[in-house]
């Protein structure tokens, strides 16, 4: 069998558990594996049944065809006997002669309900990879430099109260109206709103937070804003198509700036431009000095029986220098952060019946077999990670990090933990990770966007300076003194999860991430007719800031 996983991985390709069964299966399994490396039109990174299927379908001429079939089935019905003996704890014994069979008479008026069979417990097992000598990763050469920026762990004081929420609007305007006056030259005369209503002013600039946003009967856009002294209705002209696309766009509890000028009557501003904070594209990024690379592995979701076991070890193995061709294991060896931006376990009572597709209904035990799991990423690779809307914190945004009893199960690990979103910075590189919870709100207030494009959305909240502006919609939001959901800086890379789709992009030189998923699709993903594009690893070079993505998905 060796031999025949080393006729694979010269020429870097990985076999995978069921491919190598297949290849077993067959009367000479050598003659046969020669056959396929001799016949493979290219080496793929994974070697799947499929890809063996296609080189047979294009050489009819298999050699030794099906001689052993009949033998790997009789192996497969004592495997099966066997695990239903392991799983269910009994020998089975047939029945005694003096037993008298029992059996269900349906016209029986008195049948007892038999109670639902427990779920069986099943913990992903943990591969064995052993260390490839040959291969000297050089990210172990290097140190981590970790900087946490702006993180709400440890800084929680808010209580709910009303007065709570009174400081973090106020100090989402102050910060925001900020920005707009400094870095837009349009606003730079902008004044208090009560003040704009007692002159006659012919170019009118506010700033002021979105309190009604809604189209009128007559096919205008109105937009009320308000500042700390008064409000204003403000309104776009249906004529003003450009404009009421960018209209479009506003969603309430934002702040925006406005100009335009007082109606005939002084009852209305009418629109002239709506001003965002933008990205300013004079924006300063950083590198890394030394050739380091980040990957970025979201909504992993362990304890769901759609966590994705065969693509995840592939991983495991390629990280450990134990798959891919050369050029791919350099990447490996080159990576020294993985960033996990949430959604580590499945978690539990997240949607509806969720007990049902759980492997591991216990949330301890889910993280547990994700620590378990994490022991084999090498240990010269530091892990940043996130929670998400499945992992057992705080629902309400900004998220603290997990507490200290799940901390606890990783101890010994080179992890830092961080909460949901928060800034940090990896040799000097800015990045910004957020589960992205409000995705689906931005999605379901901005006609455009669509929940599957998420790098769009990104792009939305970049230009909006904010994570999660509207109160009261999908994404639960803390009351904070301080708004931790606003973007009062440019990342270098911002990164988001929670929609498992792999994308990547670019807004104005900032990298944008959606960080996939480790989960294939869900029964409530089926439910709403929604493919992830699941076990792929998004990967930065720190030093250039080319992206990459590698594709462990054998599907
Ligand atoms: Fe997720």
């Amino acid at each position: 069998m060796k031999e025949i996983i080393k006729s694979f991985s010269d020429h870097g390709t990985f076999v995978q558990s069921d491919t190598l069964d297949y290849i077993l299966s067959k009367g000479n399994p050598h003659e046969f594996a020669s056959f396929l490396t001799k016949n493979l039109k290219e080496y793929p990174l994974v070697l799947t049944v499929d890809h063996v299927k296609q080189v047979e379908q294009r050489n009819k001429e298999v050699p030794d065809e099906k001689k052993s079939s009949k033998g790997s089935l009789k192996i497969k019905e004592m495997q099966a006997k066997m695990f239903s003996v392991l799983y269910s704890g009994e020998i089975p014994a047939g029945p005694s002669p003096d037993t008298e069979l029992e059996y269900d008479d349906p016209d029986k008026d008195d049948q007892i309900d038999v109670p639902e069979e427990e779920p069986k417990e099943f913990i992903p097992p943990v591969i064995n990879i052993s260390k490839v000598k040959s291969w000297k990763p050089q990210a172990a050469e290097y140190d981590s430099e970790i900087n946490i920026i702006k993180d709400v762990t440890g800084n929680s004081i808010c209580e709910g109260t009303t007065d709570d929420f009174n400081k973090l609007f106020l100090n989402r305007f102050n910060s925001l109206k900020k920005i707009l006056r400094v870095q837009r030259r349009e606003l730079a005369n902008a004044m208090p709103i009560n003040r704009v209503k007692k002159n006659d002013l012919n170019d009118i600039q506010i700033v002021g937070i979105v309190k009604e946003v809604r189209t009128t009967t007559n096919g205008h856009r109105l937009i009320e804003l308000e500042d700390e002294t008064d409000s204003a209705v403000c309104i776009v002209l249906k004529q003003n198509r450009d404009l009421l696309n960018i209209a479009n766009e506003v969603v309430f509890d934002e702040i925006i700036g406005i100009r335009g000028k007082l109606s005939k009557n002084g009852d209305l501003i009418v629109i002239n431009s709506i001003v965002y904070p933008e990205v300013s594209i004079q924006n300063q990024h950083h590198k890394s000095e030394v050739p380091l690379y980040a990957a970025f592995l979201s909504d992993i979701h362990v304890g769901s029986k759609q966590f994705m076991q065969d693509e995840w070890n592939s991983f495991l193995h390629w990280i450990n220098g134990d798959m891919g061709n050369s050029r791919q294991r350099d990447v490996a060896g080159k990576i020294k952060y993985i960033v996990i931006p949430g959604d580590v376990v499945d978690g539990i009572g997240i949607y509806p019946n969720q007990d049902k597709e759980l492997s591991i209904s216990d949330v301890y035990r889910q993280y547990e077999a994700l620590a378990e799991q994490i022991k084999t990423i090498p240990d010269h690779i530091s892990l940043i990670m996130q929670p998400g809307n499945h992992d057992a914190v705080r629902p309400a945004e900004p998220q603290p990090t997990f507490e200290k009893e799940i901390q606890d199960l990783f101890s010994g690990m080179d992890i830092t933990f961080v909460g949901n979103p928060c800034y940090f910075s990896l040799n000097g590189v800015e990045i910004l990770s957020y589960h992205g919870q409000s995705l689906l709100d931005f999605a379901t207030n901005i006609q455009h966007l669509k929940y599957n494009d998420p790098v769009e959305t990104m792009k939305i909240m970049l230009k909006k300076h904010h994570l999660a502006p509207t109160y009261g919609g999908y994404t639960p939001l803390a009351p904070e003194h301080m708004d931790y959901m606003l973007i009062d800086r440019i990342p270098d890379i911002f990164v988001t999860g929670h929609v498992h789709l792999a994308q990547i992009s670019e807004y104005r030189d900032v990298k944008l991430i959606n960080a996939s998923s480790w989960q294939s699709q869900t029964s409530y993903q089926k439910m709403l007719n929604f493919i992830p594009d699941s076990a792929k690893l998004p990967i930065v070079d720190l030093k250039t800031s080319n992206v990459t993505m590698m594709d462990f998905n054998k599907k």
